[in-house]
């Protein structure tokens, strides 16, 4: 007797991009009132890109989703829907997935924007395998393309040394697979909006004379982090019959390596299979997990049929995690 097929959105191609110029924390230093030893023993973080004038989030995006079609053999014109996750677009409206949708030439797909800070490229993983599994569309890209050094308050080094500009993007395609086939097993997403003063931009388009700046409370952003994403990711394994000896890799939005090394700790996971690029690219929002992602399988980390675990906390706050099997 055959083995009954499931469908679901697998993870068919990905691609990324990063800014030319690079800024070390030296340079930063240069800037504020900051020291390399203090942002790397705090945080991580090493270096950061930062866009220039023609590296809008569109640009970023459109790059990024180009590499992720290369890789999985799609044309532009297979492209059934693009959403694209971001705290800075380049206007109000159109959405920058629109952009992006002209800027490739995907004229069959319909796009939009997501808002879910640091979660936002979760979000959009959840939105597009459930569009994938109800057959809205058989191929959908999800991209998350930030530029964070344009809401930079750079008179606060509390917060801007903490972010840098870049985009990841992915190709979900919705395929018939076994149980144990590859593809998103589930996801799940969360916010709670009595927490929207820790961390949020002071403006907006729609406010006269402020564009907005980041601001956040660091502390309190900390405490609930570690504790969430634990949370987020026990849900996923329980939702899917696993315990965190079954993960290969733990992809983490890359915010901070305390963050990062709080949420191994309590799940009891080796650093050797916590993906980690927070050194090189600063918190890119919603663009650090596929940037994440896209170096642990360029470099051979991440093998096909391996589980790979996916969380992230931000702004809202917003929260949640996604299981996918490659
Ligand atoms: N360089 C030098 N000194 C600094 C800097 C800096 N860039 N920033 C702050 N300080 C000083 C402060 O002024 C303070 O000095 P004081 O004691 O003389 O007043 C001292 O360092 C301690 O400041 P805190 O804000 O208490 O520093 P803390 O140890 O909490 O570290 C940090 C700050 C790294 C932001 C930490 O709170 C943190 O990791 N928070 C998590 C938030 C985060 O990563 N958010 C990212 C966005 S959210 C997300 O993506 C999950």
């Amino acid at each position: 007797m055959s083995e009954r097929l499931r469908r679901r959105a697998v993870l068919a191609g990905i691609g990324t991009y990063l800014p030319e110029k690079i800024v070390s924390n030296a340079e930063m230093a240069e800037r504020v009132d900051t020291s390399d030893e203090w942002i790397t023993e705090r945080t991580g973080i090493r270096q950061r890109h930062f866009a220039g004038r023609h590296e809008t989030c569109a640009f970023m995006g459109t790059e990024a989703a180009r590499g992720a079609l290369a890789t999985a053999g799609i044309v532009p014109e297979n492209v059934g829907a693009i959403i694209l996750a971001t705290s800075t677009p380049d206007q109000a409206f159109p959405s920058t997935a629109v952009h992006v949708q002209g800027m490739l030439g995907a004229k069959n797909a319909f796009g939009f924007d997501i808002s879910a800070a640091c979660s936002g490229f979760i979000y959009g993983l959840g939105i597009a395998e459930a569009m994938l599994r109800a057959g809205q569309a058989n191929h959908i890209l999800v991209i998350g393309s930030e530029v964070y050094s344009r809401i930079l308050n750079f008179a606060d080094r509390g917060t801007c040394v903490l972010f840098g500009d870049g985009a990841g993007a992915v190709l979900l395609s919705a395929r018939d697979v076994a149980e144990d086939g590859p593809g998103i097993l589930s996801t799940h997403l969360h916010s709670d909006g009595t927490l929207t003063d820790i961390l949020y931009v002071d403006g907006a388009v729609g406010q006269p004379d402020k564009p907005g700046h980041l601001v956040m409370n660091g502390r309190e952003v900390f405490r609930h982090a570690v504790t969430l994403l634990a949370s987020a990711v026990n849900e996923a394994l329980a939702a899917n019959d696993l315990t965190a000896k079954d993960i290969d890799w733990l992809v983490p939005h890359q915010a901070n390596r305390r963050i990062i090394d709080g949420v191994g700790r309590k799940l009891g996971l080796p650093q050797e299979r916590v993906v980690v690029t927070v050194d090189q690219h600063a918190n890119t929002s919603a663009a650090s997990i596929p940037l994440a992602l896209a170096q642990a399988i360029n470099d051979g980390r991440i093998k096909p049929g391996q589980l790979v675990l996916l969380e992230a906390l931000g702004g809202g706050l917003t929260w949640g995690s996604a299981l996918l099997r490659m």
